[in-house]
C-alpha cells in the first residue's frame, strides 16, 4: 500500500525502515525516505506505521 504517494512511499518500506534501520520517529524517517515533502498528507499515516511497528517489537 502506498502512504506516500508524492514520492511512491509504501509502508512495507516504512516498517522496513523501522526493523532494520532503527528508525524511530518521522524526522529520522524523513532522514532516510524521501516522503512528505511535498502535499503532507502521508505524514499521519507514516508516524501511525511508525508507531505500530515499535509498539509491535
Ligand atoms: Fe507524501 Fe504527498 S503523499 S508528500
Amino acid at each position: 500500500m502506498f502512504v506516500c504517494m508524492c514520492y511512491g512511499v509504501t509502508d512495507k518500506m516504512i516498517k522496513e525502515a523501522v526493523t532494520e534501520q532503527g528508525i524511530g520517529n518521522i524526522r529520522e524517517l524523513q532522514q532516510h525516505l524521501t516522503l512528505g515533502e511535498q502535499c503532507g498528507k502521508c505524514i499521519n499515516m507514516a508516524r501511525n506505521i511508525i508507531d505500530d511497528v515499535i509498539v509491535d517489537e
